[in-house]
């Protein structure tokens, strides 16, 4: 009787992948960084990021940059954030703005977002933006390294080690750690009534289970969509207000590890261009927002499917559970369970990341190491 022992299996815990076992760690990872935050009263504290309470209030401009998975996450809290807080957030590829005479003051936060913290184009673009005058906030998923290192603060993710080169994990909690920020500034500057700021926390606290019950429940249907789609060449990702990001994350993931030519575009630019590249089959990945009937995009959404149906593409639908609409049209739906518009992308990433991992896998890639690709981008 010989035991097969083997150390990278053990590390993986029984998965067959680094990216499997960080995609099912999602629950925990926003759970971790959300938690430690709230006091027991409920409300945010943010003590150990030691910016004096001053200056946070002075902020009238806040720019996010970041890199790939990162600028996403950046991009989805400019959405909730210009919400809560009623401030300007611009989110910017952390490799254009240093280059582009960005307006910096010492009013200005910048929120530089990175999953291990060494990424050199975010460290130069916030060595620049300090030698400005303005504050530096990192979140970041690394203890102590350079991003943080050199920030006047840090908002740390708690996702536990990232090994997969495509980042999964580390996205949810970026998203969890930047609502976090923008509810304090919110409950700092008196933006928004306490009880709206407790609700919104009390929804954020329910992300960990809805991710969860995805896990439990849509991976099946993804792996039948997976070998449904193996041989497709190209994809399209569309999605309107926090769906836009999430589109623009999930065509990464395919192009990252499976090597699929994918486009994420804002659904509303279809018919200003992207729809000339429907043709009959193609596949079409629309995140529809939740709240039908009472969410105005989500009839617009559902009306960017039909144009595209009717034109022969192959829809790919994530959608709130029981979506009558979605169900008329979509070929294939990823369900998600109810939850606020502004919460949907922590759930609405992780059936797209589970179809670039078993994408990837039927095409025999490594879904762990993808060519070409490195988990830190250190040189510019
Ligand atoms: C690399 C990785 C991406 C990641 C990006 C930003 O390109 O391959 O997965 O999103 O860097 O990385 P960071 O560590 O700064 O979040």
């Amino acid at each position: 009787y010989e035991v097969d022992w083997d150390a990278s299996a053990a590390e993986k815990g029984g998965w067959d992948s680094f990216m499997d076992k960080e995609i099912h760690e999602e629950p925990a990872a926003v759970q971790r960084t959300l938690f430690g935050r709230l006091d027991e009263d409920g409300n945010i504290n943010l003590d150990e990021v030691h910016i004096d309470e001053h200056d946070f209030k002075a902020v009238d401009k806040i720019i996010v940059i970041g890199c790939g998975t990162a600028s996403y996450a950046g991009m989805v809290a400019k959405y909730a954030i210009e919400h809560w807080v009623r401030i300007p957030v611009e989110v910017e590829l952390a490799h254009e703005f240093r280059y582009r005479d960005p307006i910096l003051t010492p009013r200005t936060l910048v929120v530089a977002i990175s999953q291990s913290g060494e990424t050199m184009d975010t460290l130069m673009a916030l060595r620049h933006a300090r030698e400005q005058g303005s504050k530096v906030l990192a979140i970041c998923n690394t203890q102590g390294a350079s991003i943080p290192r050199e920030s006047d603060a840090v908002l740390y993710t708690h996702a536990g080690p990232e090994v997969a080169v495509a980042s999964t994990k580390a996205f949810v909690a970026q998203i969890t750690a930047a609502y976090i920020l923008g509810l304090y500034l919110a409950q700092l500057k008196g933006a928004v009534f306490r009880d709206e700021i407790h609700q919104t926390l009390d929804s954020l606290k329910a992300m960990p289970q809805k991710i969860q019950w995805v896990l439990d429940t849509q991976p099946p249907r993804v792996a039948r969509a997976a070998e449904q789609l193996a041989d497709a060449n190209s994809f399209l990702f569309l999605g309107r207000h926090v769906g836009y990001p999430v589109a623009l994350e999930g065509a990464l993931k395919l192009k990252e590890i499976a090597y699929t030519f994918t486009e994420g575009f804002a659904a509303g630019e279809l018919k200003h261009g992207p729809i000339a590249l429907v043709d009959e089959g193609e596949p079409v990945v629309f995140i529809v927002p939740p709240e039908r009937g009472r969410n105005i995009l989500h009839a617009k959404v559902i009306s960017g499917i039909e144009e595209v149906k009717a034109r022969g593409a192959f829809i790919i639908a994530v959608a709130e559970e029981g979506d009558k609409d979605v169900e008329r049209y979509a070929d294939i739906i990823f369900w998600r369970p109810q939850c606020p518009t502004l919460m949907s992308p922590l759930v609405d990433v992780v059936p797209l990341q589970l179809l670039a991992m078993d994408m990837a896998k039927q095409k025999g890639y490594d879904v762990d190491k993808p060519r070409n690709l490195a988990k830190s981008v250190t040189v510019e």
